[in-house]
């Protein structure tokens, strides 16, 4: 066993050797193999995504790393060390999603607990390799299909990544269980033209919509563009595609996707009473921020011309109200 053993340089290479084990150890666990067979995933998927098995036992790594001592495994993230200096795998006995850099460098795991238990899903902490608001799982494994359509769903989950990508939909990324930044976005825009959101549909996911709406804001710019996927309210990407294929997918995607700009004055209009002059005076002032933190300079014209009429004001009218233009200040120009 010893020879199998590695001594690692460095903090990258202490993750490619723990991707290789648990990688191993999924081989040779049926309960790991059936759970993926029983979601829909074939070995050539889990083979492209890397997916392991992180064994049951406290100290599983030991069969891999000479030290277990080696500081450089807890900061790396895959001990638990106790106060009392005594430690353990963080991972044990889950389901193990390796987490890459675009570049395809294992940075971190997510790990899905088999079936039932608490937490579901246990991630990496942070390290010096893994900055969890800027990194995006299944990146590096759907950039070519990314270019290719020019766009990117990006979903809430690993197994929505996963699931899409087993039926075709090969353009996905998720958030790491954090709400979606103004990086992340950023970074898919130098990617693809167009983002596209699609959360679970239930309250959750439609909360974690309307934060990525509030983040993407500053991030437009003239010729990118976002929109949402709202699937029924029991449906997740995966349990949707799973169900009705990638037709059936690609078909909700082309009828039901909404511009940003549509989902923000919807949302918006549900929360007032568009049919008082107090209820439109309270639908600017919540629109006022979001509208104002759009820089791409069409579309933030067009969405205050649609405000404005929402509220059956001018764009002028409005674009004095907001200081954009001067007038109603008392500084007449
Ligand atoms: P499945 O049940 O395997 O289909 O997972 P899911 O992705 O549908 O789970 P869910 O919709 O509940 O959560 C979406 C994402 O949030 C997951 O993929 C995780 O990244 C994250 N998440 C869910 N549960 C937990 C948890 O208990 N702890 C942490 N840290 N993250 C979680
Ligand atoms: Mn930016
Ligand atoms: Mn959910
Ligand atoms: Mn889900
Ligand atoms: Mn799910």
């Amino acid at each position: 066993e010893a020879e199998t053993r590695r001594t690692v340089d460095s903090l990258s290479e202490v993750m490619v050797e723990a991707a290789r084990f648990y990688k191993q150890q999924l081989k040779s666990s049926p309960v790991a193999v059936e759970y993926l067979k029983r979601r829909g995933l074939t070995g050539e998927i889990a083979g492209r995504f890397g997916l392991g098995y992180a064994p049951a036992g406290w100290n599983g790594l030991q069969a891999v790393f000479s030290d277990y001592l080696d500081p450089k495994l807890d900061e790396a993230g895959l001990l638990i060390v106790r106060d009392d200096g005594t430690r353990y795998d963080r991972f044990r006995e889950r389901v193990m999603f390796p987490i890459r850099d675009v570049r395809g460098r294992v940075i971190a795991f997510g790990g899905r607990i088999l079936d039932k238990g608490e937490p579901k899903y246990l991630n990496s902490p942070e390290t010096p390799l893994f900055e969890k608001g800027r990194e995006l799982y299944g990146l590096f494994e759907a950039r070519e299909a990314i270019r290719e359509v020019n766009r990117v769903l990006v979903v809430e989950g690993y197994m929505d990544v996963v699931a899409l990508a087993q039926h075709g939909v090969s353009y996905a990324v998720a958030t790491l269980g954090t709400a979606t930044t103004a990086t992340h976005v950023h970074k898919l825009f130098r990617h693809a033209d167009r983002v596209i959101f699609c959360f679970d549909g239930d309250k959750a996911g439609r909360r974690a919509a309307w934060r990525a709406l509030e983040n993407v804001l500053p991030e437009l710019r003239d010729g990118k563009r976002v929109d949402f996927l709202f699937l029924p309210s029991e449906h997740d990407p995966d349990s949707y595609i799973r169900e009705y294929g990638r037709e059936g997918f690609e078909a909700i995607l082309d009828a039901e996707t909404v511009p940003l700009s549509a989902y923000l004055t919807r949302e918006l209009s549900q929360r007032v009473d568009l049919g008082s002059d107090e209820g439109r005076a309270e639908f600017l002032n919540l629109a006022k921020p979001l509208a104002l933190a759009v820089k791409a300079q069409a579309l933030s014209i067009l969405l205050r011309k649609k405000l404005a009429e929402m509220a059956h004001l001018d764009v002028d009218e409005l674009d004095r109200l907001w200081g954009l233009r001067r007038g109603l200040s008392g500084r007449q120009g």
